[in-house]
């Protein structure tokens, strides 16, 4: 497509693209002719059984998991297979998975300057006003000197969040950023994710939270067996699922 003015980003153009993305793990064929266009500030949820590849999906998005054919472009730029180049492009993409993989032998504010000042360059002071604003944001910035395990879940969970964002990352990918923790603790984690929502941060979330789902989503994606199935707004899927799959799906967690 065309940019609208000579050399402007086209700001029609997806922030995230998949294009015909296959995956295998040996015989295992885990990602089949994946096609999908996230538009910046778009909100996906991302749905589907088990070991339909959702979580594959999203490692692919910041080259946790190499792809075998197709092309997956962040902000029009095709990822690259490796070097400095990637590096730049993964931190464009800020994660956050399910279980909170803080470092455990450094404190929640080191946890959150390390990258910056590594990846970025930033200097220490810079850095850690940046990590204490994000904190402050995210509701634990009490806790910046205390090392990881001495937070609850939702606490570092909450930090995890804050030390994607200290990337000023495009895009933020959530892979069942809530499923490890207690039900008291989920909301918290749910709320500063609604937010990012509504500042506008173009997000992919594997969640089967369908509260989180039908508030801020503009589409869910239900994948089974490596294919996405069905792409459509919360209100259309919720209520009329097109394939058996996904209505089998939707009858078993909509019933618990
Ligand atoms: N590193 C790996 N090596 C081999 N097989 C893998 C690897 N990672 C995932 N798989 C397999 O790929 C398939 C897709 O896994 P994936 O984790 O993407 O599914 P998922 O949809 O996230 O499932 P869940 O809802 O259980 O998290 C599964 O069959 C899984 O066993
Ligand atoms: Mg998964």
């Amino acid at each position: 497509m065309a940019a609208l003015v000579p050399g402007a980003e086209d700001p029609r153009s997806p922030l995230v693209e998949l294009s015909h993305v296959e995956k295998h793990f040996g015989e295992l064929h885990v990602l089949k002719d994946i096609n999908l266009t996230v538009g910046k500030g778009e909100v996906l949820v991302v749905v589907g059984p088990s070991g339909s590849g959702k979580s594959t999906m999203c490692r692919t998005i910041n080259r946790l998991e190499t792809i075998d054919s197709g092309v997956i472009r962040i902000d029009g730029r095709p990822l690259p297979q490796e070097g400095k180049e990637l590096a730049s492009l993964r931190a464009e993409v800020g994660m956050v998975f399910q279980s909170f993989n803080l470092f455990a032998n450094k404190s929640i504010l080191d946890n959150v300057t390390l990258a910056p000042i590594k990846v970025r360059h930033m200097d220490r002071k810079e850095a850690e006003d940046l990590a204490m604003e994000l904190l402050a944001r995210v509701g634990v910035d009490s806790q910046a000197a205390k090392m990881p395990s001495q937070l609850s879940g939702g606490q570092q969970q909450r930090v995890a969040i804050a030390r994607a964002l200290a990337m000023h990352p495009k895009v933020m990918l959530f892979d069942e950023p809530t499923s490890a923790l207690d039900p008291e603790m989920v909301n918290e984690v749910l709320d500063v994710m609604v937010e990012l929502a509504h500042e506008g941060m173009t997000m992919i979330c594997v969640t089967h939270e369908m509260g989180f789902a039908r508030k801020v989503a503009n589409r869910v994606v239900f994948m089974a067996d490596g294919r996405i199935l069905e792409q459509n707004t919360p209100e259309e899927f919720f209520e009329h699922p097109q394939t058996d799959r996904a209505k089998d799906f939707l009858s078993k967690i909509l019933t618990h």
